[in-house]
C-alpha cells in the first residue's frame, strides 16, 4: 500500500528532550515544530510525547532529497517503508521488495536528513523465519544505512523476534492491522478487525508488542473506535494510518499526501498538494521551450 546535527540517529538525550522552537520551558516541549536541538528525534522522546498527550505526525521517504524537505518542515519521524515497492521502486506492492534496495534507500534517507528518527522497514522474508534472522537483517540497517530503528509486520507470531532486536540495542516499531506484506494470506486490502473476535485478537496483539519492547504499534486500516481503545491501553504511542483520529500520530504514504501516486488517492489520505500536476506541467513547459528554442536563454549560456 499501498518516514548541521550529526548523522547519527542516536544523539544524546537530556532529560527534557526536545525543546519548542525558541522556548526550552517544560509545558511547551513538542515533537513537531522544534527543529533547533541539533540532535536527532529519539524513541524516548517518543515515549514523552505520549505522556504528554502530544499528537505527532509521520511521513514515509524514499530518497535524500525528499527526506531533507520533510526534515526540514519538522516532521519528527521519517519511514523508510517497503511501501517504496509501488511508490518508488515499481514494483505493484511491497512483497518483492528486497533488504538490500531498502538499505540503499534507507541510507539515502538518513544522509538527507539530520533532525527525523528514521524506521526503516524489515522487508518481506527478511524476518519471520527467525529471531536470528531478524536481529541480523536489522543490524545491517542499523550498521549499513545508519537509521534509528525499524519496524516489522505481525502480531504475536513476531513477538520473539520484537524481544531478539529490543534486546539486543535495535529500536522496534510494529505494524499490526492491514500488513500489506500479508496480502496474499489477508485476500487483499480489506478493514482489519471489525467484529468482537477479530477486535480482541488485534487488542491482544497490539499488548503483546508492547511487552516485547516495542516503542510504538502502527495500526492500519482498522476500525476508528478500536484504534481508539488501543491507544487508550497501550503506553507506547499507537500510528495510525487509516485507523481514524484517536491515535497518538499518523503517518501517510508521501505520495499519496502529496498527489504525487497517480490515480484515486487511498480512502485514509487527503492530498495536501498536486505535485503530479505541477511537475507535469513543469516537464511540458521545459519541453515547449526546447521544442521552440527559448531555452538554454543567453544567461544558461557560456561564451
Ligand atoms: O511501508 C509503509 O509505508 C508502511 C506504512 C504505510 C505504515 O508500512
Amino acid at each position: 500500500m499501498s518516514i548541521s546535527g550529526t548523522s547519527s540517529t542516536a544523539g544524546a538525550t537530556g532529560d527534557g528532550a526536545l525543546s519548542a522552537a525558541g522556548s526550552a520551558s517544560e509545558g511547551k516541549l513538542t515533537l513537531y515544530g522544534s527543529t533547533g536541538t541539533g540532535r536527532r528525534v529519539t524513541v524516548r522522546d517518543l515515549a514523552l510525547a505520549k505522556q504528554r498527550g502530544e499528537r505527532w505526525p509521520m511521513l514515509t521517504a524514499y530518497d535524500a532529497m525528499t527526506a531533507g524537505v520533510f526534515d526540514e518542515a519538522g516532521i519528527p519521524v521519517l519511514l523508510v517503508g517497503d511501501s517504496a515497492g509501488d511508490n518508488h521502486l515499481g514494483y505493484s506492492n511491497t512483497v518483492p521488495v528486497t533488504v538490500d534496495e531498502l538499505i540503499t534507500l534507507s541510507a539515502a534517507v538518513v544522509r538527507g536528513t539530520r533532525r527525523s528518527l528514521i524506521v526503516a522497514d524489515l522487508p518481506f522474508g527478511s524476518y519471520q523465519g527467525s529471531p536470528r534472522q531478524a536481529l541480523e537483517t536489522g543490524t545491517r540497517f542499523l550498521k549499513e544505512a545508519g537509521v534509528g530503528a525499524v519496524k516489522l509486520e505481525g502480531g504475536r507470531r513476531v513477538v520473539h523476534q520484537v524481544e531478539a532486536l529490543v534486546q539486543a540495542g535495535i529500536p522496534v516499531m510494529a505494524h499490526i492491522g492491514l500488513t500489506p506484506q500479508s496480502v496474499n494470506v489477508l485476500g487483499g486490502y480489506r478493514v482489519q478487525g471489525r467484529g468482537e473476535e477479530e477486535a480482541e485478537r488485534l487488542l491482544a496483539d497490539a499488548k503483546a508488542l508492547e511487552a516485547a519492547g516495542a516503542f510504538a504499534v502502527v495500526l492500519e486500516v482498522v476500525p476508528a473506535e478500536l484504534a481508539a481503545r488501543v491507544t487508550e491501553l497501550l503506553h507506547v504511542p499507537t500510528v495510525g494510518i487509516g485507523a481514524g483520529a484517536g491515535c497518538d500520530a499518523q503517518v501517510q504514504v508521501w505520495t499519496d499526501m502529496a498527489g504525487m501516486t497517480p490515480g484515486k488517492a487511498p480512502k485514509h489520505a487527503r492530498r495536501y498538494a498536486d505535485l503530479r500536476a505541477v511537475l507535469t506541467g513543469a516537464a511540458q513547459a521545459y519541453a515547449a521551450d526546447v521544442v521552440a528554442g527559448a531555452f538554454p536563454g543567453p544567461e544558461n549560456s557560456f561564451h
